[in-house]
């Protein structure tokens, strides 16, 4: 099969391509389509063959549950238990927007989509394509990142193209997406209510606005024996090809450490890759360098994150070293990604200099 691909834009929707996309849907097939995060792969969320198609194509494991998107608030109530309160506030003040919601999930939700829980994560994204996308497929779209497994997120049609193009019946190409890192995960099946994935809201932002919110243990300390709750952010996910470190440290530090660490693998006969900044890509006279972005447009380093990690995987290089991010707000989902990419591979250097 080979994806047939439809291009618009959100001010130029092609109303009847998404009318045929959403019949692909409703049909049971799969279409690839943009949402302000990253693209994702739509399926029918109630039908519990679409959603096995999902895992298959993706090379999923199954036991890693599907986000439903909607496009429509009442949408919500029919497939949930209880919508807690304070979920409702959240929904009021970031809906529709990159947040995902988890609530004990109805009957109308098969198990299949939810990979065998009983919970059930529902986004309502902001994309207007993705929106009428949704509608017209019935109303619920179970999506995951359209990348292959493992792979790091498709931020444009071209990437969802290179991994999922044999595989799916339609990819609906909105151009380059807005955020370009998947939505925050908030759970609400517990008392206090705990993010599972770090994204454009952050834990403060939340905080702002519902008080006591708390981050997933799992994710404070990746190494230790506490696992995230989310099944997807076990994995080592979002890897290029090419062994990752992280460097982190004073800035002259790690331009200094990184130009020797190239150097070194130079001698040995091996090629290496470094992502750099805008305010730092000047200071790298060896390797293949690219720029991420601004330290002081941070939302530029998490829209080109997932483009560099798949650039390098074009490139002949075996390593790759990174500069750290800890920037002010999307520092902590953009490390999240980053040292996921990286196996968790930090090389730090004023520990290394003790
Ligand atoms: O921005 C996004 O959220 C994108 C776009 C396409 O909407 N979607 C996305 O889906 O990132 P995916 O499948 O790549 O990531 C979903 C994450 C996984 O880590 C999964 O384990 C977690 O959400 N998840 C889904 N349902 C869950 C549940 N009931 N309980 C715990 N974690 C859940
Ligand atoms: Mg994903």
């Amino acid at each position: 099969m080979k994806a047939e691909i439809v291009a618009m834009t959100a001010d130029a929707i092609d109303h009847a391509a998404l009318a045929r996309g959403g019949e692909i849907l409703k049909q049971g097939g799969l279409v690839a389509f943009p949402t302000e995060t990253v693209y994702g792969l739509g399926g029918n969320a109630l039908d519990p063959m679409a959603s096995k198609k999902i895992y298959a194509a993706k090379g999923r494991p199954s036991d890693n549950p599907l986000i439903v998107h909607i496009a429509d608030l009442n949408a919500l109530a029919p497939i949930v238990k209880e919508v807690p309160e304070k979920a409702k506030i959240l929904a009021e003040k970031f809906w529709p927007g990159p947040l995902t919601m988890i609530f004990e999930k109805s009957d109308l939700v098969p198990l299949e989509t939810t990979g065998g829980l009983n919970s059930v994560a529902v986004r309502f994204p902001s994309d207007p394509i993705a929106a009428e996308l949704i509608l017209q497929a019935g109303g619920y779209v179970a999506a995951p990142s359209a990348n292959t497994s493992g792979r790091p997120s498709p931020t444009t049609a071209q990437h969802v193209e290179e991994d999922l193009g044999d595989a799916i019946e339609m990819i609906i190409d909105g151009g380059p997406v807005g955020i370009g890192l998947e939505s925050t995960i908030v759970d609400f099946t517990e008392d206090v209510p705990v993010v599972l994935r770090p994204g454009y809201i952050s834990l403060e932002m939340l905080q702002e606005v519902l008080g006591d919110v708390r981050m997933d243990k799992g994710l404070i300390k990746p190494d230790s024996k506490v696992h995230p709750k989310a099944p997807g952010m076990k994995y080592r996910h979002y890897a290029p090809k090419a062994d990752l470190a992280i460097v982190e440290g004073p800035t002259e530090e790690v331009i200094n450490a990184i130009n020797q660490f190239v150097k070194e693998d130079q001698a040995n006969g091996l090629q290496a890759g470094i992502i750099a900044t805008e305010e730092t890509i000047s200071r790298y006279p060896c390797g293949t360098v690219k720029c991420i972005g601004s330290r002081e447009a941070e939302e530029t380093i998490a829209h080109n994150l997932y483009e560099v990690l798949r650039k390098f995987d074009q490139c002949q290089v075996s390593k790759i070293y990174s500069e750290a991010f800890y920037t002010p707000k999307m520092g902590q989902a953009i490390m999240n990604r980053l040292l996921k990419a990286a196996g968790h591979k930090i090389i730090n250097i004023r520990r290394e200099e003790q």
